[in-house]
């Protein structure tokens, strides 16, 4: 059998790192550091070794020092190489790099008792601390996405956003399933050769939600979410709205990941614009070019928004740069009365006739229903403040505050909308 030796880690070793690293390891627990930290530790020339069987590669140890501390990254070792003492042998030449650099305390955290390396570990004198409870949180904003969100005027969002949006389970579905599932699941989807959406589309009349749903998919992602404003982006020159955009999508191709909305995109890829349209066509064709680069980059999602999908421009919807474009429509019945429940939850009431109140509101919005709600907690208040009597709100109330609150859609309205999804829904 032939002789194995010990030396230091060369640059071009790492290739024959990241293949060991994937030698099956004994534990079906993932390791606490990731090949990025191995990749990492070697590249900042951090202290790692390599056992070497002529010019094979069969054993790695890598460390990270930081105030006279050392962690162990991973111990790895080729299977066929197993129990000959190449891992203790690595360690000691480890140790005395470590020593060399002024460690006096060196740690090293498995995922399991089995895992490679635990062996070696307890025959150079490691003592085990049983016990311990790993905690462990991993930040989706790294410190060079901060100063970035900062100037694109991104955040996190609350990660209940989705769950709250009430209701609406034919668009909340279709969104989970089209959107959230694919870009959150990233490995089945390469698996099933899916390619995750990069950019979609949401229309349909105001106050739908297609604002609320876009925070939503953010917020289930995890990822930031930046709003783009046409109309706050470059005073009234379309110049310089071009040159904003332009600037706005370089930025936003720095984050690591992020979910980009622009609201009311009628308003920069419309097919009638005022005002000088030459210039105008120059705004939409800036986004027809800045769209496929942002395609071309993992963990990121541009939504766009419109209440009129009709007035878009023909080229910016076609296949290629929109994966899909989704309809969000006024609220059925059910989402209603999901959303009214909502809003009632935060007033002390006893059995209201949601029948009733479902019934009433017909052509209401979502934001025409969060209106109607804020009028009936309004009259509510004002009726117990000036008649006295308990403080409850009731269906009288809720039927008031119905009354008094104008609604967004019309029937003509719904037929448009209907109209667009035959004639521009992509799902
Ligand atoms: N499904 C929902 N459940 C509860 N509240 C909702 C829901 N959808 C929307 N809302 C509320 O209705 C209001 C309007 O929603 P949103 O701004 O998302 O609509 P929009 O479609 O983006 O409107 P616009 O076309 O005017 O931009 C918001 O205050 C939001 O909180
Ligand atoms: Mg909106």
């Amino acid at each position: 059998m032939a002789a194995w030796r010990v030396r230091d880690f060369h640059e071009d070793d790492l290739d024959a790192a990241v293949r060991l690293w994937g030698d099956p390891r004994t534990s079906g627990e993932a390791p606490i550091f990731g090949l990025s930290d191995l990749v990492s530790a070697v590249r900042a020339s951090e202290p790692a070794v390599v056992a070497a069987v002529a010019d094979e590669l069969v054993g790695t140890a890598v460390a990270t020092v930081s105030n006279g501390r050392a962690w162990l990254v991973r111990i790895s070792l080729s299977s066929a190489w197993r129990n000959r003492g190449i891992g203790s042998a690595m360690l000691t030449e480890l140790e005395r790099r470590l020593v060399a650099a002024g460690v006096h305390r060196i740690d090293c955290l498995l995922a399991s008792d089995d895992e490679v390396g635990a062996l070696a570990l307890r025959h150079s004198g490691y003592q085990v601390r049983q016990g311990m409870v790993f905690y462990e949180k991993l930040e989706p904003v790294g410190p060079a996405d901060i100063g970035i969100l900062d100037r694109l005027g991104g955040r996190m969002l609350r990660p209940g956003t989705w769950a709250e949006v009430e209701g609406m389970a034919r668009e909340k579905e279709l969104i989970e399933r089209r959107v959230i599932l694919p870009l959150a699941e990233p490995q089945l989807a390469e698996r099933l050769g899916l390619v995750p959406p990069r950019a979609v589309v949401l229309f349909g009349p105001p106050g739908t939600g297609k604002t609320t749903f876009a925070k939503g998919v953010a917020a289930r992602l995890g990822w930031p979410f930046v709003e783009l404003f046409p109309s706050r982006l470059a005073g009234d020159s379309p110049a310089g709205l071009a040159a904003a955009l332009r600037e706005s999508f370089a930025l936003v191709a720095e984050l690591e990941r992020v979910l980009l909305f622009i609201d009311e995109v009628e308003e920069i890829a419309g097919l009638r614009q005022p005002r000088n349209l030459s210039a105008a066509r120059g705004v939409t064709n800036e986004l027809l070019k800045l769209i496929p680069v942002f395609r071309e980059q993992d963990q990121r999602l541009l939504i766009c928004a419109t209440n009129s999908v009709h007035a878009l421009d023909t080229a910016f919807l076609r296949h290629g740069r929109f994966d899909y474009v989704l309809p969000v429509g006024p609220p059925d019945d059910d989402a209603r009365r999901a959303i009214w429940e909502r809003y009632l939850r935060a007033m002390p009431h006893d059995e209201v006739d949601m029948t009733a109140v479902v019934a009433q509101s017909g052509l209401f919005t979502p934001a025409d229903i969060e209106f109607a709600a804020r009028k009936t907690a309004q009259l509510a208040f004002e009726r117990v403040l000036l008649d006295g009597g308990e403080e409850k709100v009731a269906t009288a109330d809720v039927l008031r505050g119905i009354a008094e609150t104008r609604r967004t859609l019309t029937p003509e309205m719904v037929a448009e909308f209907e109209q667009d999804i035959a004639d521009f829904a992509r799902v």
